[in-house]
């Protein structure tokens, strides 16, 4: 369509999310101050300048009164973003519950809690119902902000249910779904009580859409072995409807990474840093402090390196950043305190008077100091034990074009399909040929660690994020025009 002075009209699209880009934080009966998180989803859309993004999700705070509902939704409307209100006990059942107990670490290969087996089932039936009952009042609040033409584009394994609310709203809305985890094995995914119901609220969408290949044929096999549909090469077909199934490897704004090492708050940062670590090699993990990141088998696999390599004890550092996250939930916890206590144990056991050898924090870094972070680190390890993609390996790979670090990859991580030559494949449960890997990355040739990180450079620098968000709405866009065609003839 075109506007009226011949320019493009550019399309609307509605980013449907649990999380917005903006958090709240509540200074008033009536007055937020807003804190905008610039994820990769973000800066994949600010990017594209085809779209004019609306960003739908819950406001990540317990807002019950009518006045701070209504003062919030007009603050977040100066950002382009429309609040879904969340009661405190559906955040406990569908976010903590449902979405970070059950499906999340399910969908990394860790398997149903099976502690006690009554209470669960009792639990996970009203965590279910929660979720269903989330995706209903996200689906409400979109229904009440479609515009004929949108493209509505959803994400992730919190909001499997939407394609099916909305497309009972409006057959004729185009409905996209992408998620940003693995999809599981059938084998894992037929665990699930609600295995049937959830492939069935996603196949409602037009498109769905995963980080690899591999995750798209585990959810076509899921559909075709579970549900008795028959899979095609375009996706699953039910009855003659179609819903298109593909993969989209996300990336990351590598400009933006490369353009920050240029200013000088970050060169001030690099400068710093490699004076305090000087005469050491730097190693660096960045994850959220999720089970799946794979964080205490790193740290032993450290340990067994500085056990069996006493030479390198003084002139190695490595630099844990783990970013609290999901702190409500038990299995968190659980792990922050087994985090720290072996980081404890291994700073006790191989640290002086005036260096260890684990620098561990609980938080996030700024920009800029990540990004100097980045550039001065020798070997990055992003051993998770599953990951939908990662997207540190790439951020460090943008980071990297004078040092030409080695980046140490899980074999479990969607980015090892896509930086797999470039980078040091493992196996991150295997803690011995880990630490014989943290050598070899140490001990590696300055022309090895030229190609590989070309390799790994060239890559990152042309699959960007901008990309990735243009090929999967127009792909969605053409899907449903196909579909229009076929249902035509
Ligand atoms: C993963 C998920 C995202 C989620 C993010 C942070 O990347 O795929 O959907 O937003 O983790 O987790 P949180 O629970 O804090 O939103």
């Amino acid at each position: 369509s075109e506007r009226l002075d011949g320019r493009p009209q550019k399309q609307r699209l509605l980013v449907v999310a649990n999380r917005l880009p903006v958090s709240a934080v509540r200074k008033g009966k009536d007055s937020w101050a807003l804190e905008v998180s610039v994820g990769g989803l973000v800066r994949a859309l600010l990017g594209v300048n085809e779209f004019e993004a609306n960003w739908i999700g819950w406001a990540g705070v317990n807002v019950p009164d009518e006045i701070g509902q209504r003062s919030l939704t007009e603050a977040l409307a100066e950002k382009r973003c429309i609040p879904v209100f969340l009661d405190q006990e559906t955040v406990h059942q569908y976010y903590n519950g449902y979405c970070n107990n059950i499906l999340w670490p399910l969908f990394h290969y860790l398997p149903l809690p099976q502690e006690d087996r009554l209470a669960t089932t009792r639990s996970f039936q009203s965590q279910f119902a929660a979720y269903k009952k989330a995706n209903q009042m996200f689906a409400d609040v979109i229904n009440e902000h479609y515009q004929e033409g949108d493209v509505v584009w959803c994400h992730d394994y919190h909001l499997m249910f939407l394609p099916k609310c909305l497309k009972e709203y409006n057959s004729k809305m185009k409905v996209g779904w992408f998620l940003h985890t693995p999809f599981p094995s059938s084998e894992i995914h037929r665990t699930l009580p609600s295995r049937s119901e959830l492939l069935r609220a996603v196949l409602a969408a037009d498109l769905v859409g995963f980080h690899t290949y591999d995750y798209a044929r585990h959810f076509v096999s899921a559909c075709t072995r579970i549900l008795g549909l028959e899979g095609t090469p375009e996706g699953v077909e039910d009855q003659g409807k179609l819903t298109r199934v593909a993969a989209f490897p996300i990336g990351i704004d590598s400009d933006r990474f490369i353009r920050a090492l240029e200013l000088s708050p970050v060169k001030y940062h690099i400068k710093e840093l490699q004076e305090r670590f000087a005469g050491r090699k730097v190693m660096l993990g960045i994850d959220r402090l999720d089970m799946i990141k794979g964080i205490p088998q790193r740290i032993l696999a450290f340990e067994k390196f500085l056990e069996e390599n006493p030479d390198w004890r003084d002139k190695v550092v490595l630099l844990q950043i783990a970013v609290p996250t999901r702190t409500d939930v038990p299995e968190y916890q659980k792990l922050t305190c087994q985090v720290h206590e072996i980081v404890g144990r291994i700073n006790g056991r191989f640290g002086t008077l005036t260096a260890v050898p684990i620098h561990h924090l609980d938080r996030s870094l700024d920009f800029h100091a990540l990004c100097a972070i980045y550039a001065v680190t020798d070997v990055a390890l992003v051993t998770s034990l599953r990951d939908g993609m990662n997207l540190v390996s790439y951020e460090f790979v943008a980071c990297q074009a004078s040092k030409k670090g080695v980046l140490i990859l899980s074999e479990f991580a969607g980015a090892a399909q896509s930086l797999g030559a470039g980078a040091i494949l493992v196996n991150p449960w295997n803690v011995t040929e880990l630490a014989s890997s943290i050598v070899y990355a140490l001990t590696m040739s300055a022309h090895e660690r030229e190609k590989r990180h070309h390799h790994n450079f060239m890559h990152v620098t042309t699959h960007t994020s901008q990309e990735w968000a243009e090929t999967f709405v127009s792909e969605l866009n053409d899907t449903v025009v196909e579909a229009q065609l076929r249902t035509r003839q």
